[in-house]
Formats: C-alpha cells, structure tokens, sequence
C-alpha cells in the first residue's frame, strides 16, 4: 500500500505537491468514491482517478541507452524520424528523461516514472551530468573559469560547473573538454561554449552521476539494477539545495 499521492506522483501526470492539491481538491477518486484525505492509501488493484481518467499503476522500468547520432530524443517526432523510444523493446511506455539533441550522442534514460524523472531533471537536485565536447579552437584560462563560475545564456546565468581540458590538437585547433553540469537547459552546453566563441563540434554524454556507458556501444542499452535506482534516488534527496 500506498499513499495515493506518491502513486499520483508516481503515474508522472503530477509533481508531489501538485498531486496533494488534486486530492485537496476533491479531483481524486479512488475505487470510484472522492478522497480528500492527503495521506489515503491504495494498492495495486485500486483505481485510482484524477479528473475522472483512470492512471496508470503500471510496474515502472528504468533502461540506460548509449544515443547513437542521428536520433530525437522525443518520445514522438513530428516528421517521423527515429527516436530514442524506438530503441529499445518494451511493452511500457516509456519516455527519456532530459534531451539529448539530435547530433548529440551518449547516457540518455529512459523510464515510465515521473517522479523518478523529475529528481534526476530538476536541476535543484544537483545531479551531475557529464559531457565531453569538441571544440573549435583552445580554452585559455580565463574561459575555463567563466565556465566554472557560469556564463549567461538567454538572459540566465549557468550555475557552477567543473571542468577539464582532455586533449588539445594544436595541429587542428580544436580540443576535447570535460565539462559536468547539474542543470539541463535546452542546448546549454553548445550555448555555453558558443557565448565564449567556440562552437561545439561533437557531443557526448559520459555519466550521469554514478552512471556510465561502460559496456554499452552506441545504439545498445540495459535496464537500471534496482540498487542503481534506488541509489539515484537517495543522491537526488540529499544533494538538494546543498550545493
Ligand atoms: N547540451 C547541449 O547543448 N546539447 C545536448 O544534447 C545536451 C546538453
């Protein structure tokens, strides 16, 4: 048994607070009867309601995918092209948690679990994300610490972030950084680089926090150990706000 707002929560139609306010509202059902009682429990054969549509109390699924180039990561596209769900076989449905862009390749999960999703995207819960970009051109000090300290993209300024020159081609004028963000805004990384004047020629996510592609070639994927879960699931609580 439940609380019906962790299952609310859960279904990934709303935040936990959101779904308290839903109950607090009198929107919820359960078993066809009104529950305006926050903290009411439920169990696996409950239907439960919201506004009258049934949600869905389906067993929740967590995959890792290495995202090959050439794939959105929506979970449907409006031309049609690939996406990432078409990757991967199951009978859940499942979506990716944060983007990827079409060029970039690397961790993406994937999951039917909104609260899940929701505390691995919400940057207040500082989950570190890591990307190794290819550059034009070669970071001089002074960038390096702009990006550590944060830049300003579309009017915002990017919150701490570390970061590490791999490899530099002096011959091609180009490098390879290492750079770990916790926030996900669209196109950050390519922007954060661009507003310093590179442009990102490659892209590829290597880890999100304790996860990593070791053993998986672009285009394959495994499903997340429920330790792994579970462990992403602690971090997201103990790191939030405390950075
Ligand atoms: N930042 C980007 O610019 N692109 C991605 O795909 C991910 C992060």
């Amino acid at each position: 048994m439940e609380r019906i707002q962790k299952i609310i929560a859960n279904s990934g139609i709303a935040s936990r607070r959101k779904a308290e306010q839903l109950i607090i509202e009198g929107r919820v059902k359960v078993n066809g009867i009104v529950v305006s009682k926050l903290g009411t429990l439920a169990g696996k054969n409950d239907v439960i309601e919201v506004d009258n549509i049934k949600i869905s109390n389906e067993e929740k699924v967590y995959f890792l995918l290495n995202k090959p180039r050439g794939i959105v990561t929506t979970a449907s596209d409006e031309f049609n092209r690939k996406t990432v769900v078409d990757l991967i076989s199951t009978d859940k449905r499942i979506y990716p948690v944060g983007r990827l862009d079409y060029d970039t390749t690397g961790l993406i999960i994937l999951t039917n679990d909104g609260e899940f999703t929701n505390n691995i995207i919400h940057p207040r819960n500082n989950i570190d994300k890591t990307y190794i970009a290819k550059i034009n051109g070669i970071l001089n000090p002074h960038d390096i610490m702009q990006l550590k300290h944060g830049v300003f993209i579309d009017g915002y300024k990017t919150s701490s972030a570390k970061v590490k020159v791999r490899k530099i081609d002096n011959k091609a004028n180009t490098s390879m950084i290492e750079i770990t963000i916790h926030e996900g805004k669209n196109h950050q990384v390519k922007k954060m680089f661009e507003v310093l004047g590179y442009k990102v020629l490659k892209l590829k996510r290597e880890s999100i926090a304790f996860l990593t592609l070791k053993g998986l070639n672009s285009g394959e994927y495994r499903k997340l150990t429920p330790k792994e879960v579970n462990k992403l699931y602690v971090l997201s609580q103990k790191k939030k706000g405390n950075r």
